[in-house]
């Protein structure tokens, strides 16, 4: 029997008054897979992310994280989203603090610990991403490759329980990609579940357990990468894919 999914997203429907964005997804991510969303701009893989945590309201279906439904009116929002990390294609580094302080400053100020086991669990995140040597340095000091790598640690140091990134590399030069993909390789590697919202069609055929193609608001088609690129079912997703592994 498959494990229970961490993240369930169930009938899921988003409209912007009169456009419907979103036409009913479900998507379970399980324990430990990476999940790769691709499709076209403005399918609505962005508004499904948000809608994940809450940062944009679902119009109707359910969402359950880890078991709690996110949906419910009961629910503790804010205890929620420290249960999903997210990185975004802007980095949103605080320009005047170090880029430790930038890692440990949730890990204070939401999950309350004290100064030095932030400081412990902040310098243990880092490390996971390479760049322990960068702690005392600024945001301004670093390269966008690096900044992002920050914006992972300071994700995986709150300890979620399922992260999610959004076009994570789109804001960087080509040679700073490769950093990024491979830290998001070896979390996967070390256990973490991931939906990854991605244009790096390499990276999602490599790299995930399961692709998901959306188009217009839905689901067109999901299956393991072999599937998705090699030998899609849909004629749109053959489209799609095409262009871009035509190098478009
Ligand atoms: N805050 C908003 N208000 C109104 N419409 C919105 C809002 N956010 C997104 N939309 C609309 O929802 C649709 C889906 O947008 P979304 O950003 O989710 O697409 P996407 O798949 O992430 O695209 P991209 O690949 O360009 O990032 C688009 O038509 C967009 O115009
Ligand atoms: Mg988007």
């Amino acid at each position: 029997m498959l494990p229970a999914p961490i993240l369930d997203i169930v009938g899921l429907r988003k409209a912007y008054k009169d456009n419907l964005v979103l036409r009913g997804i479900d998507l379970q991510v399980r324990p430990g897979q990476l999940v790769c969303v691709i499709g076209p701009s403005g399918s609505g893989k962005s508004t499904m992310l948000r809608c994940c945590n809450r940062l944009e309201e679902p119009s109707a279906g359910r969402i359950v994280v880890d078991g709690i439904d996110i949906m419910h009116p009961g629910t503790n929002l804010n205890q929620v989203r420290q249960r999903i990390g997210m990185v975004f294609q802007q980095f949103n580094l605080y320009p005047h603090l170090s880029v430790l302080s930038n890692v440990t400053l949730a890990l204070r100020k939401v999950q309350g610990h004290s100064s030095e086991e932030a400081r412990r669990r902040g310098l243990r995140a880092l490390e996971q991403v390479g760049l322990s040597e960068k702690a005392g340095e600024y945001p301004a000091q670093l390269s966008g490759g690096q900044q992002q790598r920050v914006g992972i640690a300071r994700a995986i140091a709150l300890e979620p329980k399922v992260m999610l990134f959004d076009e994570p590399t789109s804001a960087l030069d080509p040679e700073l990609v490769g950093s990024v993909l491979a830290v998001m390789r070896d979390l996967r590697a070390a256990g973490m579940t991931m939906l990854v919202v991605t244009h790096e069609m390499a990276f999602a055929r490599a790299a995930a357990d399961h692709v998901v193609f959306m188009d217009s608001g839905l689901i067109v088609e999901e299956g393991p990468p072999s599937q998705v690129f090699d030998a899609p079912r849909q004629e749109r997703t053959q489209t799609f894919v095409s262009r871009y592994t035509q190098g478009a």
